[in-house]
């Protein structure tokens, strides 16, 4: 059996259905259920949570001694790089914010695509991702799980990574919806949007995820919106279900749902994860039960019809149908997959070097040409400073419960992504100190010399540094900053950054080194925008985001010339105060918004949007504020000419179409970025100046000329 299986496996072709037909489907094979039967798909169990999944459907066992499956049950699993808890087995992709800065489409779809390898494999049946919530402020601790500020660029870009990761057989699950754009008392929070915000800004991630993407699973955020907490808000049945079309099912955030009122079902909800009342690991519906466990009294009682209960477990069940998961799914392949091959390796190296934005590149520092430089025939010293370059201890923690409670967790080294259930346990990392040596090992003139220290403050060691500085012919510094989901406490922060500066001194030793070396480069690992206020004293500048397992020869490929920076800002870079608005993170513990089952009865946070359509970069375009840089920015070591653009609105088909021309005119061949935005007639008031409407990325050769079209259907 164990034999046929496998084989099976490994040969077997998925069978996507239509809704229709997966609707027809999941009519038959719910037949012969009883309505607790039913019920019974619609929460699930805490029941070793943390064992390879984040949660799970029970299977519904049947005959003598349980011996017969009746269904096989649905295990969900983060996350956004890859899936968690998978004991190192699996890859760590690089986190969605690099994936945004690639604006590739085509790689985003691969990277989806392998992702559902993993999932699949690891007997993942829904993946939590993507994660479709926008940089509105840039302190927000999950921004690097997210695709940028964008609507626009969020909802094409999560598109591709559904449809990757759908292609698998596996169900994407886009979250959180809506309005969750900090971790500040995230359960406790209200924010108040307008409908417009709304729709035309927050929702557009969703609408095309359903539409374009096809997704199967939408996940509920913990927040309120304008004085209801998600779980049981109507905006689930109104936009998505009623408006937008959505097939699929909607589950809640982890214990997001507290209390045990009807409304969750009838406004929309479909599964209650991970179905019990508290964290406690034991057996449920005895010690542990589930706030909907009332169900079938509320179906007596006529609170929530029985159609209701019939509607979402096809819900459930036809989407299961649509992606082939009913009449097989792998349990579990740990043994006889290699997920970390060759291919893998390579997907990511491209996706961490071509994510690198190059922000600044004063007299053509960059690209570091090693042979030429070899060829001089004497000797030249690379300094290499920072913490940032090298090993440290933060590649995905498994889940202990001091690591929550203490949060002394550091983040003390090259940093790969932030913190929480983005997250994956690391089964390898290449640091910048590895992919840079290995470079510079073949040259016999060029000397690397690689220095940083932690002292107990967590401070870089300026001192020595400069010493070292003052030797060298260039200079590579690293820095960084983090966050992430507000269950750790890192950098002094639950989740959202306090302020947008780099950590452990790193403003300092870059000043300090500028001022002594007058070649010196810096790269940044973050989640978002930083403060640069060196920005003038240093030569080059790279953005590397948080770029996964594959890190470190992503950033040695671009340093080097192997690969041509291509990569764009998916977020306009300011200083704090000159976004609308900013955070104020917590400093200590909060168990409100940790210990998610404690009954909430009054908010403890009012988040208004009052800026309206005005996110990242439209606030800066309407108030003339001037950015450290821009949305979109990102150099190339070539140049492309941009011309000849005409453009075409069909009003019938809705369809808007651009042509132009791109000529790469430098010396490498090249990525090029093309955005294409709208400015709306001065009649359309209170809108952005110029919003964002399309975008492509062509590979052009040394003066190659393309001809590029670009339409979009409305
Ligand atoms: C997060 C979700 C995640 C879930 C399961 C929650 O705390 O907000 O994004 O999918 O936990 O780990």
């Amino acid at each position: 059996m164990e034999e046929v299986e496998k084989k099976d496996n490994t040969k077997k072709q998925l069978n996507f259905l239509s809704w229709e037909d997966a609707k027809k489907e999941a009519k038959k094979f719910l037949q012969n259920f009883t309505l607790k039967e039913k019920i019974s798909l619609m929460y699930g169990s805490a029941l070793n949570p943390m064992k390879r999944c984040v949660g799970q459907i029970e299977p519904i066992k049947v005959g003598w001694f349980n011996k017969g499956v009746k269904f096989a049950g649905i295990k969900f699993d983060d996350g956004p790089t890859g899936p968690r808890f998978q004991k190192g087995l699996t890859n760590s992709w690089p986190a969605p914010i690099n994936l945004a800065s690639t604006f590739n489409k085509e790689l985003v779809y691969e990277v989806g695509k392998a992702q559902g390898y993993d999932f699949y494999h690891t007997g993942i049946n829904v993946a939590l991702t993507p994660c479709i919530n926008l940089l509105r402020v840039p302190q927000g601790g999950r921004i690097f799980e997210g695709y940028g500020e964008n609507p626009f660029l969020t909802g094409e870009l999560c598109v591709e990574l559904i449809k990757g990761i759908q292609s698998n057989g596996v169900i994407a699950c886009a979250k959180h919806f809506i309005g969750n754009e900090q971790e500040k008392y995230r359960i406790a929070s209200n924010s108040i949007i307008d409908e417009r915000t709304l729709m035309e800004i927050y929702a557009e991630p969703f609408y095309k995820a359903i539409k374009k993407g096809d997704v199967g699973c939408i996940m509920c955020s913990y927040n309120a919106v304008n004085g209801t907490l998600l779980f049981k808000n109507k905006l689930m049945n109104e936009i998505l279900k009623e408006k937008f079309g959505f097939n699929g099912f909607i589950i809640s955030d982890w214990y997001a749902v507290n209390d045990d009122s009807p409304d969750s079902v009838n406004n929309g909800l479909d599964i209650n994860m991970p179905g019990t009342i508290s964290k406690l690991p034991v057996v449920y519906g005895i010690l542990n039960p589930s706030f909907w466990s009332k169900i079938p009294k509320y179906v007596e009682q006529n609170l929530i019809k029985e159609e209701k209960i019939n509607e979402t477990a096809e819900r459930i069940i036809s989407t299961m149908f649509k992606f082939d998961q009913i009449k097989y799914f792998p349990k579990n392949e740990y043994y006889s997959q290699n997920f970390i091959t060759e291919e893998s390796k390579k997907l990511n190296r491209r996706v961490a070097a071509e994510s690198n934005i190059l922000l600044k590149n004063e007299n053509n520092i960059l690209p570091i040409n090693l042979q030429k430089i070899e060829e001089q025939n004497k000797k030249y010293k690379i300094a290499l400073l920072g913490i940032d370059a090298f090993k440290g201890n933060f590649y995905g923690q498994e889940p202990s419960f001091s690591n929550y409670i203490k949060s002394k967790v550091k983040a003390d080294g090259h940093l790969t992504n932030g913190y929480g259930s983005g997250t994956t346990t690391y089964n390898y990392v290449i640091v910048p100190y590895d992919g840079i040596k290995s470079k510079i090992n073949n040259f016999k003139n060029i000397e690397l010399i690689p220095y940083a220290k932690l002292d107990k403050n967590e401070n870089e060691d300026i001192e020595t540094s400069k010493k070292i500085a003052e030797i060298c012919d260039l200079v590579l510094i690293f820095v960084h900053s983090i966050s992430g989901e507000g269950c750790l406490k890192i950098a002094n922060s639950f989740g959202d950054r306090n302020d947008l500066d780099i950590l452990h001194n790193g403003n300092q030793l870059i000043e300090e080194i500028s001022q002594i070396n007058q070649n010196v480069i810096v790269v940044i690992n973050s989640p978002g925008p930083v403060n640069m206020d060196w920005k003038d004293k240093v030569k080059g500048i790279i953005f590397g985001g948080f770029a996964g397992q594959e890190s470190g020869n992503g950033i040695a490929d671009v340093l080097f010339g192997d690969v041509n920076p291509s990569g764009h800002l998916p977020f306009v870079i300011g200083k704090k105060e000159q976004y609308p608005s900013e955070i104020n993170g917590l400093q200590e513990y909060d168990l409100l918004s940790s210990v998610k089952n404690v009954k909430i009865d009054e908010f403890k946070d009012t988040v208004k949007y009052d800026e309206g359509l005005f996110i990242g970069q439209y606030w800066f375009d309407k108030n003339n504020k001037i950015p450290t840089y821009y949305f979109g920015y990102g150099l190339s070591y070539t140049q492309f000419e941009f011309s000849d653009l005409s453009c075409n609105y069909d009003k019938n088909l809705k369809k808007l179409t651009a042509k132009y021309k791109i000529k790469n005119i430098g010396n490498y061949d090249g990525s090029a970025v093309a955005l294409l935005y709208l400015t709306f007639p001065s009649e359309v008031e209170n809108y952005p100046i110029r919003v964002l409407k399309g975008f492509d990325k062509y590979l052009l050769k040394i003066n190659e000329i393309k001809e590029c079209l670009y339409y979009s259907l409305f």
